[in-house]
């Protein structure tokens, strides 16, 4: 059976992203694209401005764009998905999910509402048992499900394969490319020749997202992670591909070697855009780097690089594809997995 869905943010970053994998895809039907008031009436060849190194498919291009709003939405389109700025996603997804669509989104807006939920399919699938809390709370007939911010999905793979070993503590410094802000966040003469120290608000999004991703559904609520969680981002001149050194600290000690081990028979799912492994476990000291790794598995790999001892733990670098399995691909995995646990 195809489902038939729609983007919300079509033209962005991200949003390009959502139409290369969704154009092809063996389950879903894009049946409608929408972006801003600017954007709207246009032909998405016209209102995108297509940026990807792949072509524009030929049975989107000459689709019309509309406006962002159910109204504007047919109702034969039971799934959408959200790749808006998060002012406008607070205000928009709600109306979609109350109007009966089931969204899932990217944007940063309600990660952390208690009734929302925050999902890396791999990782805490389960976690899908909170939309029957969301829809007694909100009585909505549609539904919000979440993927985590680009740089939080990096490690927390990774770190869900070290959990049974008693994590403790996690320090990470990121390097991320510019694509994460997406196309008209940083300017050139601001990033060429420089890195820029500071991604406002990305700490927090990776301190308090990860506990929640790590924590146990109880059937009722997610009871969050208690590892200390601290993050230092960095924005540094590549396209795509955040790279990210972490440092985690383990209650129960464990060799680089059983590590390394414990990362390649790491989570898995089966879902049509799932690697076979989240996780692929490199043995030289040199990777993953962005320009050779980012692609792994379609861009849906997060590659990590040999773990190191530490005093208190390990060090490792891991990386992730941030418009692939750090947004577009998240979500269209989360919008696979609605389908099968017949959410939608
Ligand atoms: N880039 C990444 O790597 C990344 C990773 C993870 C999460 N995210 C999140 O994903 C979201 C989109 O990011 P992006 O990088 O794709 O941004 P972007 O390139 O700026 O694209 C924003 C999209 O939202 C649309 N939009 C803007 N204002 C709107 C409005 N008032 N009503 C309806 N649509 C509107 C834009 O349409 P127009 O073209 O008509 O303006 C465009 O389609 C953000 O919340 C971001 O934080 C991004």
């Amino acid at each position: 059976m195809t489902v038939r869905v729609g983007i919300l943010g079509a033209t962005g970053a991200v949003g390009q992203r959502l139409v290369q994998l969704l154009a092809p895809h063996p389950e879903f039907e894009i049946a409608t694209l929408a972006a801003s008031e600017a954007s709207a009436g246009k032909s998405y060849r016209e209102a995108a401005k297509w940026r990807i190194d792949a072509p524009i498919p030929d049975d989107v291009a000459e689709t019309t764009v509309v406006e962002g709003t159910p109204e504007e939405f047919p109702e034969d389109v039971p799934l959408v998905f959200s790749s808006m700025p998060s002012g406008i996603a607070e205000r928009v997804e709600p109306a979609f999910a109350e109007a009966g669509y089931v969204v899932s989104s990217n944007s940063s807006n309600a990660r952390l509402d208690d009734d929302v939920p925050l999902v890396v399919p791999e990782v805490n699938a389960d976690h899908l048992g909170l939309l029957e809390v969301q829809r007694d709370d909100r009585g909505w007939d549609g539904a919000l499900v979440k993927n985590p911010n680009c740089s939080t999905i990096a490690m927390v793979g990774p770190l869900a394969a070290l959990s049974p070993y008693g994590l403790e503590r996690v320090r990470v410094a990121t390097l991320q490319a510019v694509s994460g802000a997406g196309y008209s966040g940083v300017t050139s003469m601001e990033i060429l020749d420089n890195v820029l120290p500071h991604i406002g608000g990305e700490e927090e999004k990776m301190e308090t997202e990860t506990k929640k991703l790590l924590g146990v559904f109880d059937g009722a609520e997610v009871q969050h992670h208690r590892v200390d969680v601290s993050a230092s981002c960095n924005r540094v001149p590549t396209i795509d591909g955040h790279l990210e050194n972490v440092w985690a600290d383990l209650s129960d000690p464990l060799a680089p070697d059983e590590a390394r081990e414990v990362f390649a028979e790491g989570p898995s799912i089966d879902l049509p855009s799932a690697p076979d492994r989240l996780l692929q476990a490199h043995e030289d000291e040199d990777r993953p780097q962005p320009r050779l790794d980012r692609t792994a598995g379609d861009g849906m790999v997060i590659p990590v690089g040999p773990p190191q001892e530490t005093t208190e733990g390990l060090q490792f670098d891991c990386l992730v594809h941030n418009t692939l399995r750090g947004a577009a691909g998240a979500s269209v995995l989360n919008g696979e997995l609605l389908v099968d646990r017949d959410l939608v």
